[in-house]
């Protein structure tokens, strides 16, 4: 009997692919690049499995080119690429990779905090520049992040792994979040619930860790901007479209807001172009999870569910991370 057939969308770890080819028919792609949905549904044609990243939009549209699937493997924890509801409704399992990246993401986060801060971007440039001749007492001053009030908007697994931090900065954190934490999970971050209004007022260092929906799109928007302190920084490494980035360019532009540091664009890998033109933000390229350790586990939890989807490997039966397990239920 032939094995069935898993399209691997970009390339990835070979040995931890390699895991897949006892048991299924790998059509890897050799190169890292979008589809457009009529590449995406060529490719699944006949594919039973299959595994995205998060420029591959998976909606009813492509699925409809699909009919073989049966489970799809998201190499990243959130998930706004997939239409969760049509891959349920084609029967379709689907799985992410939580908490292996909460570590990383979170010392990503203050990364990216202490360097939009402290002007580490800004003053490298400066001195690449060959601008460095002399030093000023007053030159290159930043805002402190020890003793500073971290606020954190998204209280999930990454936004306590981020709080955890803060002792050792011996920074308070307050948060705010759809429903307020157990009191056990707040002692033990050492955070303390507040309404959206005082977290935006009362943050020196405000981090987003927000999946995105339709109503979380402009969380942060000009309003909010203007909410928060003239001396605030604001970090973005949840999802594009979570903060209203032209308003934040103008917001760093005009002094709302001190400085920022975005992972993350509406509409990446587009970056607003005002938000180039400006010093006081870092940018990187949606890499808050790339470290060496924590890509290989990412890329290892997907093929553990694809395996398992197919009764196979330690959690036979059960993807360990799917997402809409009544699909399995079902299918059984
Ligand atoms: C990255 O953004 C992820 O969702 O894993």
């Amino acid at each position: 009997m032939s094995k069935p057939v898993v399209w691997v969308s970009r390339p990835f770890f070979p040995d931890i692919v390699d895991r897949l080819r006892e048991h299924f028919d790998v059509r890897a792609e050799t190169e890292e690049r979008p589809f457009s949905p009529a590449e995406l549904a060529e490719r699944l044609a006949d594919a039973d499995a299959a595994i995205v990243g998060l420029a591959d939009k998976i909606d009813g549209k492509v699925l409809q080119g699909a009919p073989k699937l049966r489970f799809l493997a998201n190499l990243a924890v959130g998930y706004n690429n997939l239409d969760i509801d049509a891959l349920t409704s084609a029967g379709v399992g689907a799985s992410n990779t939580p908490d292996v990246l909460n570590e990383t993401v979170a010392d990503y986060a203050w990364a990216l905090m202490l360097a939009a801060a402290r002007r580490v971007g800004e003053s490298e440039r400066w001195l690449r520049d060959g601008q460095w001749h002399g030093s000023r007492f007053e030159g290159w001053l930043g805002a402190d992040v020890h003793g500073k009030t971290i606020g954190i908007l998204g209280m999930g697994r990454i936004g306590q792994a981020i709080a955890r931090r803060a002792s050792g900065f011996r920074a308070p954190v307050i948060y705010h979040n759809r429903s307020r934490l157990e009191a056990s999970i707040e002692r033990d971050c050492g955070a303390r619930y507040v309404d959206k209004a005082t977290l935006l007022a009362q943050s020196d260092h405000l981090i987003l860790v927000l999946p995105f929906t339709p109503a979380n799109r402009h969380t942060i928007g000009e309003a909010e901007l203007k909410a928060m302190k003239r001396t605030a920084t604001l970090v973005n490494i949840a999802r594009g479209g979570i903060v209203d980035d032209a308003a934040l360019a103008r917001a760093l532009t005009d002094g709302t807001i001190a400085s920022a540091a975005l992972d993350v664009f509406e509409g990446e890998p587009q970056v607003h172009p005002d938000l180039l033109k400006i010093e006081n933000i870092v940018l990187s390229p949606h890499i808050a999870s790339a470290s060496r350790d924590t890509r290989r586990d990412m890329a290892a939890l997907a093929v553990d569910n694809v395996l398992a989807a197919f009764g196979h490997g330690p959690h036979a039966g059960r993807p360990p991370t799917i997402l809409n397990p009544g699909v399995l239920a079902d299918a059984s």
